[in-house]
Formats: C-alpha cells, structure tokens, sequence
C-alpha cells in the first residue's frame, strides 16, 4: 500500500469536473462527474469546513472532536462564479473551487493575499485490505511559510522538514525521536507572511502530517480511513486561529477548582498509608505548599480498579480524611484494564451487562496489563460510560477523594506488538460501529469523558478533577493531562518546555510534564531547575517510577530543598494570576502559555525559538536548561519588560544575557502590568486572603491587566457570582493613573489592595482616589513604594 501522498501518482484518483452544485443555507455541495462530492460548510466568517466523499454518499456526521458549544454563524456569504471556479465570500475569506478538479484556494476577503492553496487538494487511494479509502491532502507550502501545533510532539516548536504519525501510543521513556507518543491533535497551525491560519483535520485513523519534508514545498496529511474531513480557521493572528480552534473542540467545561493549580506530589507509589502520611507531614514540617497526593496502582486490591488493599490501606475513608484534614486533596490512579477475575464485582458487572470490548468474530478482547489478563470496557458506548461514571460513587462520595488519574488509556496492552489493541476489535463509537482502527485515538479520550462524568456528578458541588494521558482533539473539555513517562534528563527538561507550550497552542492549556522525569533520577541541580520550569506550567506535579530513589522535594538536600521552596511559594503567590490566565483560556480558548511566536508573530525572530514563553498575558518565563549554568542567552520579545528580580527595565526584540544563579531563573513581567499576588500559603485555603498584594509595573503609556476570583471551587461563579477587575493603567512623565471597572456579585473576602510600585520614576508628592486627595499617611506609603486602599476604588492618581 502507497501510504505517503507524494511518491507517485500511481494508485492515487482524483476529483473530476464538477457536474452539479448545490447551496443549501451555509453548506455548499459540489459534485464531480466521478461521484467524488465536497460538501463546504461555512461555519463563521473564518471558519471553513471540507468534507468530501469519494461514493457520492457521505457517513453519519459525527465528531467526538466538535463540541455542541462551538460558535456559529457569519456576517456573509455569497457564491458566485467565472469560468474557472466557484468562489465562496465571506466577511473574512475568499474560497474558490476549481471547476476542474475541486481544488481549492483560499484568500484574505481584505487584502486579497493568498493564504492556503491545494497542491494535488484531495486524492484518495483504495484501500484493499480494509476497504474504504486511504484520503489524503496537499496543499502548496507559501514562502516562509511555518508550522506549529499537534498537540504532544515532543519536538522543537516549529515543525517545518518534519513528518508526524497520530497513533495514541504507550511510550516509556521517548525521546526526540518517538513518534508518535501519547496524544493525537490533528491540528496545526502555519504561519507565512505574518498571516496565520490553522487545518484542524477531524479524523481519528491513523493520520500523518508532512510539512515539506517530503518534498520541501507541500504540505501534505492523510488518514488511513474516515473522510478527508478537515476545517480551514483564519486568523490573521495565531492566537485568534487557537482560539477559533478551541471554541470548536471545546473550552474546558468548568473551571478548576484553584486547589487544583496548587502544586502536587505523586510518585509510583506512596503506599502503605504510614508512607503516604510520612510525606504529606514532611511537607508540612518543611513547610513547602503542597495540595494534592496521588496514590499510584499499589492502592488497591491485586490493581483491581475500584478497590483498596486491604493490607495498605485498611481504612481509607479515614485517611482521605485527615489528608484533607491536613490540606491534602487525594487523587487516585484509575486504569482502564479491568482484572479477569469472577468475584470482583466490577468485572461481573462488566460482563453481565456485556460492556466489554470484543474482536471482529465475537471473543472478548484480552490483553494484560498491571493485574493480568484484562477485559476492557468500551468507553465509545454511551451506556458504558454511564456505568463507569457510576463506579466513583464510592470513591469520590464516600471516601472522599478528590480527583482520578486516568492512565494506560490509549489503550495500552502489555506484551503484544503495536503495545494496544489488535485493529479489528469492534466499538460502538456512539452508535456508528466501527473498528479500533477509528476508535483507537478517541479511546482514552472517552474514559477521561467518563470518568469526568463520574467526578462531576459525586463530587458536585464541587468542580470535578481527572488527568489523562490518552488524548484526542476536543479532550481538554473534561480533563487536565501529563506528558507521560519521561526520563530526568536535561534534555527531557527541553521537551517538557516544548510540549506543554505545543499543547497549549493545541488548544489543551492544562498540562504539565512529571517534574524531575519518570524514568531515572535526576540530580538535585537538574530537579531544581525542572521546579522552576514547572511553577509555570498549568498543571504541576512531581511524579517518578520510584525505582531509581527519592524524588521529593527534599531528596536532595537542603540547598535544593529551599531553591524549590522558593519557586512552589511563588507559585502559590502568583495563584490568582494563574487563574486569571486560566479564566480567559476557559472563556475564550486564549492560551495559557505562549509560545514567543504566538505572542508576537509580527517579529520573525521569534518563528524559531523554542524555550522563552509567556505564562498568562504579562510574564516572561525562560528555564535554565543545562547543568552549572549562571544565567543564560534568550530572547526577549519587543516592547519593554522589567527583571522580576531587580526591576531593572530591558529592551526587547533582542538576545541577552540574564543572570540566574540555580536560586534563580529568568523571569520578566511587561512594563505596565498589574501582577496580582496571594500571600504564601501551605494549601489553597489555608489563609483567608485580607488583602490582595498588586505589583504594579511602571510604564509611560497604557495597560491593561485582569484579576479574575470566585469562590474557588463550586458553581456559583457561573451565576454570576465571580468578581472580575479590569485596571486600565496610564503612565506619565509624572503621574501614574489607574482605573479599575469590576463586574461580577462575587465579594472577595479582602477590604484593601496594597500595591507595589515598581520602576517609578518619580517620588509621590499626593495622592488621589476618586477625585479626593488622600493624606499621604492614611495610605501607608511606606518608603519602599508601597501603599494600601480600598479595594472599591474607580480612578486613582499617583502624582510626582
Ligand atoms: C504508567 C504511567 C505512570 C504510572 C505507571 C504506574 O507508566 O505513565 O505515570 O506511574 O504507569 O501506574
């Protein structure tokens, strides 16, 4: 079989003329005399959808992917014709189809400026073995033109001269090379002449992505079945394109619970109880803030899911408690093999109610993993989902626990080549049966669905909380995720940097990678140097196989102990910042992180880096990435930006040097954010907030900053009882306005801000607060440039 798009055209078939077109609202149908037919559907203004069909019929439209949520509608649309094509208009794009071959190319409405062309467009190849068809897709690379995107790639940022795979898959210990790896977000995003749009093609077979390695000016993706089935998202800029993406695939259903962006600690395994409580005490006693322990597969019975060693944890609705007790939130680790074994309930139950994946003549789909030989539910049947998410009832509303870790879900088989399931096993799919040929890359995807349903309705009314490692397009709806088992090294340090920003610009924010490795042991040097690096990845866990020792914050001394203290304090410090970022990412599917060419792609100097980025809107992060380093060489994007450690005030749109001593790391806040911060605390809850520390950066000009709060858990902050502050800063040669504009019934339990003035450059001779002048003492003005009032202000002046 031909799998590659370009070799040859032997075995490829193409669309012929089109005979027939039809408009039907916003979907637009073009027939080609050989049956082939393109159904365009115009979703919004820059929003394209093309689906083909090579039969003349198109399969049931179902998407796990596309979320009902998504936005629609459009401000245009007209189709007219010429000679050669049709052309589709609206508000944002031109589209035309040739009236040849149904290629396609698509221009800005504006300025007119061609953006994506198809190359070949669709072809397709029969595919004997399995039936059905091989589609694929090229389209012209333009000049300079750059790729980002798809999802856990753990490779650098911009993907041009590289091939890619989608297979979720197991995999211990990858490295650069390994693909592919966990996750399978069919969606890119390519950039040329400072214009960006995105190709989110919806298709989970085995799919391939190839942008101009093959042949270096196409870009080319296929799938070994379904439709040639993919949306066209303009932007012009990059982050409108993620957005737009996320909006479709869905934007997490629910804000986290604030405990959850605290840090966590889990390690394979903490057992028995005496050992769990051993380490949440030390990090009490060493007072490093910590909100969650996980408990790996040696919590239960034989790793039979929904069970407790009896041995371990004789009690565990006890222990949960007093963890909680502690501050301690306890997560457990649920798979989804469950044991062969006729009297352990779940499996009976499984059985009885035929929930269990089958092989295409009937048997039962077996395959081993931690307990032995397993059967596995077929989380694609709604029906099972629902029994599943029923499971946790136990757990989550009697025992207490507070989230579930999904794990081996792509699914992972133990040792059968392939290391999952065989392609012919059979799944419902929701009711469009198919094989694990399409249901492979959604599996995983549907057990953390489940299981969010499970969570969602036990822990209600709290927000639920569950982690996967299997993930397809659409799966950041539900659940958080980790990069899977990595190694500690300095260069698996590197690529958790690259695949949390990559996930993030894949639309899935929530993300982290096991701080320190999984695989191996790090060195006290590089842990805290993955430390630093992690406090600013949205989600932030230390987590090892435990085979090669301790990885716990103090495992190795006390010099790191307290370099690691330092950095997960001001984690916890910037909480209210993290979930302000996270606020926007849930409301409007913008990035937590970005990576410095989704920040500024009208700077070309940023199409290649790969380890500065911008955590939320305001922070410049960069990780010290080698070992016996002082500091180091990064890029600092244009515009202005203060040192976090001295205040000194730099230009970007250049490299420097930044000191950083292992106590320290590159850190930059942008002239004229407002930085809000919570007090230290050892768990999320443990303080009330009486006052809200905002660092205030000096600049002469004008910015806009956001503090976000709510009651950190719970609903009530979709009925409107969340407070939303806007301050508009103004900065003058000697006077420094600030307006706040709140919204929201939320009332936060601090009276006073006290604000930090950083980078003034004049001393403050008066002071006024909504249009009255305040005594300079009432405001405690402290010579270091701090002053506290009321958090109901409207305009304050700060004059020299
Ligand atoms: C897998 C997971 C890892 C976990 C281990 C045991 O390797 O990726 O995080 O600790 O299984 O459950």
């Amino acid at each position: 079989m031909i799998l590659n798009t370009e070799l040859e055209y032997k075995g490829n078939l193409f669309p012929s003329k089109i005979v027939k077109y039809e408009k039907n609202l916003n979907v637009l149908s073009f027939t080609a005399e050989n049956g082939v037919i393109l159904e365009v559907t115009v979703r919004r203004d820059s929003i394209l959808r093309f689906r083909y069909t090579t039969t003349g019929i198109f399969e049931n439209d179902f998407s796990y992917a596309i979320t009902k949520y998504a936005s629609r509608g459009y401000n245009h649309l007209e189709v007219t014709e010429d000679d050669d094509n049709y052309i589709i208009t609206t508000a944002k794009l031109i589209c035309n189809v040739s009236k040849t071959d149904l290629r396609t190319s698509i221009f800005d409405a504006k300025d007119k400026t061609l953006i994506c062309e198809d190359e070949l467009g669709f072809h397709w190849e029969e595919s004997y073995e399995f039936g059905g068809d091989v589609v694929k897709m090229s389209k012209t690379a333009q000049s300079g033109e750059s790729y980002y995107g798809l999802g856990d790639k753990p490779v650098d940022n911009n993907l041009k001269g590289k091939r890619f795979e989608n297979w979720v898959t197991d995999s211990y210990a990858y490295g650069r090379e390994t693909d592919p790896i966990y996750k399978a977000i069919p969606f890119y995003t390519a950039l040329h002449h400072k214009k960006a749009y995105g190709i989110f093609f919806d298709n989970t077979f085995r799919s391939f992505f190839d942008f101009c390695a093959e042949r270096r000016n196409i870009t080319s993706f296929w799938a070994h079945g379904g439709e040639m089935n993919y949306y066209f998202i303009y932007g012009p800029d990059m982050s409108e394109v993620v957005a737009n993406y996320t909006d479709l695939t869905g934007k997490p259903h629910e804000m986290p619970a604030l405990w959850t962006l605290g840090y966590h600690q889990c390690k394979w395994s903490y057992y028995p109880e005496s050992n769990v409580k051993e380490i949440t005490a030390k990090f009490r006693e060493l007072q490093i803030p910590c909100d969650a322990i996980y408990l790996d597969i040696d919590y239960m019975e034989g790793f039979r899911c929904f069970t407790w060693s009896k041995e371990h944890f004789p009690d565990p609705k006890r222990m949960v408690k007093e963890l909680a007790d502690d501050g301690f939130k306890t997560i457990v680790i649920i798979d989804p093999g469950i044991k062969i074994d006729m009297d352990y309930s779940v499996f009976k139950e499984g059985l009885d109610k035929d929930y269990f994946c089958k092989r295409a003549d009937g048997p039962y789909m077996k395959g081993k993993v931690w307990p032995g030989e397993c059967y596995f539910p077929d989380f694609t049947n709604p029906e099972v989902r629902d029994w599943w998410s029923n499971l946790f009832k136990e757990l989550v509303e009697d025992i207490g626990v507070k989230g579930v870790w999904n794990d081996m879900n792509e699914p992972a088989v133990m040792d059968v080549p392939g290391k999952t399931f065989p392609n012919d096993v059979r799944h419902d799919y929701d009711g469009n049966q198919c094989s694990h040929r399409k249901a492979h890359n959604v599996y995983g995807m549907q057990m953390a669905r489940a299981t969010y349903q499970g969570l969602k309705k036990f822990s209600y009314p709290k927000r639920p909380f569950v982690i996967t490692r299997a993930a397809y397009s659409g799966t950041q709806r539900y659940t958080s995720s980790w990069t899977g088992d990595n190694v500690a090294t300095w260069d698996h340090l590197n690529i958790a940097n690259l695949q949390a920003q990559r996930m993030a610009m894949s639309g899935f924010s929530f993300v982290g990678s096991d701080i320190g490795g999984f695989a191996e042991q790090p060195n006290g040097e590089l842990y805290a140097r993955w430390i630093q690096l992690g406090i600013f990845h949205p989600f932030c866990r230390t987590h090892s196989s435990g085979d090669h020792g301790d990885q716990e914050p103090w495992a190795f001394g006390e010099t790191i102990t307290n370099v690691v203290r330092k950095f997960i304090e001001l984690r916890y410090q910037l909480l209210p910042y993290l979930y302000t970022a996270f606020w926007r990412y849930a409301e409007e599917g913008i990035p937590i992180l970005k990576s410095l060419v989704l920040y500024d792609q009208q700077d070309p100097q940023t199409y290649y880096r790969n380890d500065e980025f911008v955590f939320g809107e305001k922070i410049l992060v960069c990780p010290v990435n080698g070992p016996n380093q002082k500091g180091r060489r990064m890029y600092i994007p244009r515009g202005k930006w203060y040192n976090f450690w001295t205040d000194e005030l730099v230009t970007g749109g250049q490299e420097l040097w930044v000191d950083a001593d292992l106590d320290s790391m590159p850190i930059f806040v942008k002239e004229g954010a407002i930085i809000p911060k919570y007090p230290v605390q050892q768990y999320v809850g443990e303080k009330t907030i009486d006052e809200l520390l905002l660092d205030v950066y000096y600049t002469e000009g004008k910015e806009e900053s956001m503090v976000y709060e709510d009651a950190t858990d719970g609903y009530d902050y979709i009925k409107g009882r969340y407070s939303l502050r806007s301050f508009k800063l103004s900065g003058k040669k000697k006077e420094l306005i600030i307006q706040q504009h709140k919204t929201g019934k939320f009332i936060t339990t601090y009276k006073t801000f006290k604000l930090n003035l950083h980078g003034l450059p004049f001393k403050i001779t008066k002071v006024q607060v909504d249009n009255v002048d305040i005594p300079l003492k009432d405001l405690k003005i402290n010579g270091d440039n701090t002053l506290v009032l009321t958090k109901e202000f409207n305009e304050l002046h700060i004059i020299g």
